[in-house]
This record gives C-alpha cells, structure tokens and sequence, in this order.
C-alpha cells in the first residue's frame, strides 16, 4: 500500500472498496462526505482567532458542559453534510441530547448510522491547542425506509463499520479504519485534499509516553496510583520513568501514543465512577482504530469494543494504547 503514498482521501476510499464484498459504494461515499465536513470546521477552526467563534456560547450541553461557539458550529455541520448525504437516516452527537433522524425518503432508505464527537477537547480551543472530531459508522439494525431508532445507536463498539478522528494540529489529519488496517491522511491545504500520508499505522507494542490527568492522582482508585508510582520509578531497562504527556484533547493525545507508542488513561475517579468519556463518540471508535493498528483498550476489567450500551451518552472509564502498556495496567488492577 506504499504504493498509494500520496493518493487523495477519495481515490483510496474508491480503490479500498473492493475489499469489501458486495459493496455498493454507499460507505464509500459516506466516508468522503465525513472528510468534506472536516475540511469545513478545519477551515473555521484555522481561523478561530480572527473571527467571531471563539469563547462559549453560554448554553450548557447534554453532559452539562459549556458549550462552545465551534461545538455548536462542528455539530451543525456535520449533521448538516450527513443529513444531505442520502447514506445516513441518524446521527447521535456528544452535543444533542437525543438521536438525530433524518426524514427525507432518501435518508430514511440510508444504511448507516453515525455517532459523533464534533469537537474533542474543547478546553483546547480558545488558546491554540489542538483539538479534533471522533467518528463511528454502524449499519443500522432498524428497518430500512423507516426513521432511524434508539437500538441501532446502542450496538457494542465491536459492530463499527468504520471509525476515525480528524485532528486539527499543526498539520490536519484524518486517520480511520474500517477493520482492515489503519490508514492516516493529511490535509494539503494547497489543493485541499485530504492525501494519504500514513499507510497501514502498527502501533507500537512497547512505548514510554504516559498520559493521564495526574492532578486527580488522589481521586484515583489506588491500584491506578500504584500504577502512576510504577511509570516514574527509574529502572533504565525498561526505559522507567517514563514520559508524561497530557495536552487534554483526547484525540491528540491518542494519535502522539499512536505513532509513538503509549499509554492513555482516564480511570474512574471517587466523583466520576464511570469516569469522562463517553462511550459512543470517543472510547468505541478509539478503541476500533488502537485494535485494528495492533493496540489494546479496556475500561479496567472488559475490552471496550464488547461492551453493550445501555444510554446513548454512556461513559466509561478507558485505558488505550499499547499493548504492553495497557496489560501492564491490567496487572496492577487485577492485583488490588
Ligand atoms: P470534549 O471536549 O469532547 O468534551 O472532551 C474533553 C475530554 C477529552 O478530550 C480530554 O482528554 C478530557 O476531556 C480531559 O479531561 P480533564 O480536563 O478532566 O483531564
Ligand atoms: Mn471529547
Ligand atoms: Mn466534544
């Protein structure tokens, strides 16, 4: 696939779809909708300071979160390019309280359902730092020509047809999969055009980046603290104490420890039993994609992608990256 270094999003979508038997082009197409949106919000995003989009919108969201002006912005967008797509008949968003159905009869004869982070890290937005949007595809388990329904948002993370980010950094990628490997796109803003510039990503097995809110060291179980005392212990042979990392957009974190091997984690807290994140439109797809480069994710007992959702802005605790890493982890809660 080297080979392909260089082919815009487009084509490679195109020429990948063989892989699947019987395909009939609508994910396919589906897919370049989703880089046709995040080259939208990545062009607001690039020019946040100079125009009137920074700052919070004064609304509180589903999670009882400030919304920010390029939340609410990221969200219409997206569901505003799926909603026209014809492939989609609903969209579950970080942002939206309930599942979004789309009634036009072409939308309702849509295939596919897609559940959204439009803008992780939103913390980061207002100072500079990068932040991004997380993805995942279902086939919809409801009838088709029918509105879209509840059941087919709360599928195990397993069922993903697809799942992916987009990270607006100083350069802005796009990296999914949809179960046969790993590919990474990076936007050429000269032609503006997503181009495939990491093909087949393996993450690596070992790594020595860590990441986690450290501040909550005391709010963590102790098994978990035990864990934070482990990574800073100097042992040269395992290349201890290892680096800590934490820029607080999920997705930026996780792509640095993707191509550079680490460990992410944001355990339950005494506050957060379930911990922050939530389930559909940040751990599922992260975890589909860390699997599918060779990585691992849990949420400190079960693997991420078996667990069946009960409500849509479910949260889970979430330990993701290497393997070694993350079974590492696994030993310190397993012997508590
Ligand atoms: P979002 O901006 O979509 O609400 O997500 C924020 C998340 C995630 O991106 C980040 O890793 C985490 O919240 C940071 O939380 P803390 O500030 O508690 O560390
Ligand atoms: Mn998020
Ligand atoms: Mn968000």
């Amino acid at each position: 696939m080297d080979n392909y270094l260089g082919i815009t999003l487009n084509e490679f979508i195109i020429r990948r779809q063989s892989d699947f038997k019987y395909a009939t082009g609508e994910l396919s197409r589906l897919l370049s909708h989703i880089g046709v949106a995040a080259k939208i919000v990545n062009r607001e995003v690039n020019k946040a300071g100079l125009v009137d989009v920074l700052g919070d919108v004064g609304t509180i969201n589903t999670q009882g979160e400030a919304q920010q002006k390029l939340d609410v912005y990221a969200d219409s967008q997206f569901i505003h390019a799926l909603r026209a797509s014809g492939e989609v008949c609903g969209m579950a968003s970080e942002e939206v309280d309930d599942i979004v159905t789309f009634d036009s009869i072409l939308a309702k004869d849509g295939n596919y359902i897609v559940c959204i982070d439009p803008l992780d890290g939103s913390s980061n937005i207002d100072v500079n730092v990068s932040i991004g949007t997380i993805f995942s595809i279902y086939r919809r388990v409801s009838q088709r020509g029918h509105l879209a329904e509840n059941a087919d948002f709360l599928q195990e993370g397993i069922k993903q047809v697809a799942g992916g980010y987009v990270i607006y950094g100083s350069s802005t990628m796009l990296v999914y999969t949809t179960g046969k490997g790993v590919n990474g796109f990076t936007l050429d803003p000269s032609i503006g055009e997503f181009c495939l510039s990491h093909a087949n990503l393996v993450i690596p097995e070992n790594g020595s980046l860590y990441s986690i809110n450290e501040g909550y060291m005391r709010k963590f179980d102790e098994s978990i603290q035990r864990y934070i005392k482990y990574v800073q212990e100097i042992d040269p042979e395992t290349k201890r104490p290892y680096k800590a990392r934490y820029i607080g957009s999920l997705v930026a974190d996780f792509h640095r420890n993707l191509l550079n091997g680490g460990i992410y984690l944001y355990p339950a807290t005494q506050d957060q039993p379930n911990g922050k994140l939530r389930l559909l439109y940040e751990a599922n797809p992260l975890a589909f994609i860390v699997e599918q480069s060779g990585g691992m994710a849990v949420d400190g007992a079960n693997r991420i992608l078996d667990l069946k959702p009960n409500t849509l802005h479910q949260r889970t605790p979430l330990i993701i990256g290497s393997t070694n890493m993350v079974k590492k982890v696994m030993e310190f809660i397993e012997n508590d």
